[in-house]
């Protein structure tokens, strides 16, 4: 049986150490506690012994204030911190006493595993960067239903480990995955500008959402299906939907970053800059118009969803907040309403008034592709009075209630 070890048990490599085990026997090791039925948790010199593969899921983070989940186009642009992989690295040379396969699953920008990492190992060990795109909420499904397997080596081209690495994922996926095998570079860039695509391209369904409000006598859906399904020239139809901007803990932090990038290699200009800017100039305009109803109609506002989306906890690079700032900025204020929420400033549980109530939270358009239940449910009991802003326009009529259907401007 391969025996599979697993540094950084935290919210990625726990959950995907687990799916390994459905098959492998896996050591793991956290800096902190952690527990779990299937992962054997350990100490590291036990996850380096008890392992022929060593997978690395490790934070790479980003300075404080760099999450996207307030502005940052303001700040100037750094790279993410690697001094966990570094770490990592040292001690797999000081402890391992037989060869290791190592994995690198970690975010890192293009050029860095040659950069930092490449020399750090010893000689009898291989390493190959294998990033993983996985999204909080539903890793197990997206780690074993993955678009592509990316697999980067020192030269680019297949060699065993790599294909041991395949042979390795074969049991465990449910979906036939293309093998993307390219340098470390490449694959290194594969993952960031998969990611980066992404901003971009909710950043122009946005885009088209801000003009429905601008221009009137128009429904952004008609618009962005009809781009959706135009796949001749505009890819497919997964993050067509205009509504709240990208968010979590890795698009937004990976945007900045690649700021820092395109400076260091002397691009001559800085397209994520205007990705990010237009981010927030979007969060903005959706917070200038729910403070404008709150004004106008004398209500409260509150946002449905504080976690960067819905069924997790996680409010890292949250867009919720992100338009919590702009409307404190606006001289008004914002409390959220969200059961799972890890940052509980403003959050409370119930609210005794009407309100404009902006949907954040939409499970369908979040996690209709994996084929979960996407039932949708309210926070809170909505009082009548109040006002739906639904930037996704799912929400159906309700009871002396006015719902707006943001982005669609037809029937104005
Ligand atoms: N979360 C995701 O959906 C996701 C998806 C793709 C890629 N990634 C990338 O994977 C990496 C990890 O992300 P995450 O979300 O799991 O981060 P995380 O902070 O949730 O988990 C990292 C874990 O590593 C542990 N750790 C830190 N230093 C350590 C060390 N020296 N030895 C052992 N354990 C250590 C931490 O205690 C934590 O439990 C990042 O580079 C991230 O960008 C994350």
């Amino acid at each position: 049986m391969k025996k599979i070890g697993f540094i950084g048990l935290g919210k990625l490599g726990m959950m995907c150490a687990e799916v390994f085990a459905e098959e492998y026997e896996v050591h793991g090791y956290d800096i902190y506690p952690k527990i779990s039925d299937t992962v054997k948790v350990c100490n590291l010199k036990d996850t380096i012994e008890n392992s022929d593969w060593i997978f690395i899921a490790v934070p790479t983070p980003h300075a404080d204030g760099y999450d996207g989940s307030a502005p940052s186009s303001h700040l100037p642009p750094m790279d993410f911190d690697y001094t966990n992989v570094v770490s990592v690295l040292q001690q797999i040379n000081q402890i391992a006493t037989h060869p290791k396969k190592v994995v690198l699953i970690s975010t890192v920008l293009p050029g860095t595993t040659r950069h930092y990492f490449g020399h750090l190992l010893e000689e009898q060990h291989s390493f190959l960067y294998n990033p993983y795109l996985i999204a909080m909420g539903s890793v197990k499904w997206d780690m074993v239903n993955p678009e592509m397997i990316m697999i980067g080596t020192e030269d680019g081209n297949w060699n065993g480990v790599a294909r041991d690495l395949v042979d390795i994922y074969a049991p465990l996926m449910h979906n036939k995955p293309r093998i993307q095998v390219g340098t470390w570079e490449e694959c290194e860039a594969i993952k960031i500008f998969y990611n980066t695509f992404i901003s971009a391209k909710i950043g122009l369904a946005n885009m088209i959402q801000d003009f429905a409000i601008k221009i009137g006598n128009i429904d952004v859906d008609v618009v962005t299906d009809a781009l959706a399904q135009s796949t001749m020239r505009i890819m497919g139809p997964k993050y067509m939907t205009a509504g709240m901007g990208d968010a979590g803990a890795c698009h937004p932090r990976d945007n900045i970053a690649l700021r820092w990038l395109a400076e260091e290699y002397n691009l001559g200009y800085d397209m994520f800059d205007t990705i990010m800017r237009a981010r927030e100039v979007q969060a903005k305009n959706l917070a200038d118009y729910l403070v404008q109803l709150a004004q106008k109609h004398n209500l409260p506002i509150v946002i449905h969803g504080k976690a960067y989306k819905p069924d997790v906890e996680y409010c890292i690079g949250s867009y919720s907040t992100l338009i919590g700032h702009y409307i404190k900025q606006d001289g008004h204020h914002a409390l959220y309403v969200d059961p799972l929420a890890d940052n509980k400033t403003d959050v409370v549980d119930i609210i005794d008034r009407p309100a404009v109530i902006l949907m954040a939270h939409n499970r369908k358009v979040t996690y209709g592709y994996t084929g979960q239940d996407g039932t949708d449910r309210d926070y809170f009991e909505f009082l009548p009075g109040s006002i739906i802003v639904d930037p996704w326009r799912r929400e159906p009529t309700r009871e002396g209630i006015q719902v707006i259907h943001y982005g669609n401007t037809r029937n104005n």
